[in-house]
């Protein structure tokens, strides 16, 4: 059945080389979930060696897990290993038909580096954006060809979620957007079809969710308390641990702009705040026991 508000799925496009700009965390999950599922090359880019590296080193390492955990065998290991390769020079790109971009959540620095990827790109290839919280629209405008850019919103951990956002720009292309409803189905995604708009859906109700129980802690109840109060919700997560897992100063940049859009429907926490600051990675600090202790 196609997804509601998707093009026919005639439209799509082949996808036969994929990049990835970025070679953090996200990226290195976006590139194995491609590899793995897509059975294409990927190939991730970043500033400098170290770092594209340590992303293929973090992705071949996940492989590594799949294969002990008897998830994989080792031939499809090492076919997925293959796949998946870095380089520190974008122009890796020119032969790729799908580009997603996993660097810093700032527009300025997106739409940097999408010029910099359409300049080495072929007409028809497409570039994507894992922004969570952007406007995609924004991102795309000043490039010659803003008709091929569509969010494409994966959610972390990448190989487990299963949802992704898929978002049209009002000058998004619809064979550009059946590709990607085409790949979400190749990836074993579910896809749905939202509006540009800040934070899309998803982290909207996540947002609201972790900024009342901020709220509450900032207001004076003790952090466990919060973050436990949900607990006997069934929530697969507690919301601290969920803001640990995406990390602190990605939650606080999303708040903040949610913040920014729509004013106090969205708290701001000024302890996640003080946390970050003090380079804490969590709202929880390990205790000397192997425990959790509200720093
Ligand atoms: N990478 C890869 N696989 C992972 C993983 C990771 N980081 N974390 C967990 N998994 C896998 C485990 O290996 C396990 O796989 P197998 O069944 O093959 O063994 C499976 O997930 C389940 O893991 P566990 O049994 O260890 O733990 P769990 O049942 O508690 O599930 C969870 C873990 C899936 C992460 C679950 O707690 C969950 O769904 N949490 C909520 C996650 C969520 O809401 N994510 C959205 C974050 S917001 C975001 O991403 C938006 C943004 O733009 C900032």
């Amino acid at each position: 059945k196609r997804p509601a508000g998707a093009p026919e799925a005639k439209l799509a496009r082949p996808v036969a080389k994929v990049g990835v700009v970025g070679a953090g965390l996200m990226a290195g999950q976006l590139a194995l979930v491609f590899a793995r599922q897509l059975k294409v090359p990927v190939v991730m880019t970043d500033v400098d060696q170290a770092r594209v590296d340590r992303g293929v080193g973090h992705v071949h390492a996940e492989v590594d897990r799949l294969v002990a955990k008897g998830r994989i065998s080792a031939d499809a290991a090492n076919r997925t290993k293959a796949l998946v390769t870095g380089s520190v020079s974008k122009a890796e790109f020119a032969d790729a038909d799908f580009v997603i971009e996993a660097v810093f959540e700032e527009l300025a620095v997106k739409k940097q580096v999408l010029a910099e990827v359409e300049a080495v790109v072929k007409p028809e290839c497409i570039l994507a954006t894992n922004t969570s919280s952007l406007s995609v629209t924004a991102i795309a405008q000043d490039l010659a060809h803003p008709e091929r850019v569509v969010g494409f919103h994966f959610f972390n951990p990448v190989a487990v979620m299963p949802l992704i956002e898929v978002v049209r720009a009002p000058q998004t292309d619809d064979a550009v957007l059946a590709t990607a409803f085409a790949l979400a189905k190749g990836l074993k995604k579910t896809a749905v079809l939202v509006k540009d708009a800040p934070a899309f859906v998803v982290n909207r109700v996540l947002l609201r969710l972790m900024g009342e129980v901020t709220a509450a802690f900032d207001e004076g109840t003790p952090a466990d308390v919060a973050d436990g109060a949900l607990a006997p919700m069934g929530l697969p997560m507690t919301p601290f641990t969920l803001a640990e897992m995406v990390g602190l100063p990605v939650a606080q940049h999303v708040a903040e702009s949610l913040h920014a859009a729509f004013g106090d429907r969205f708290h701001v926490s000024a302890n996640q705040q003080a946390l970050i600051d003090a380079g804490v990675k969590g709202l929880w600090a390990p205790a000397a026991d192997g425990g959790r202790e509200v720093p």
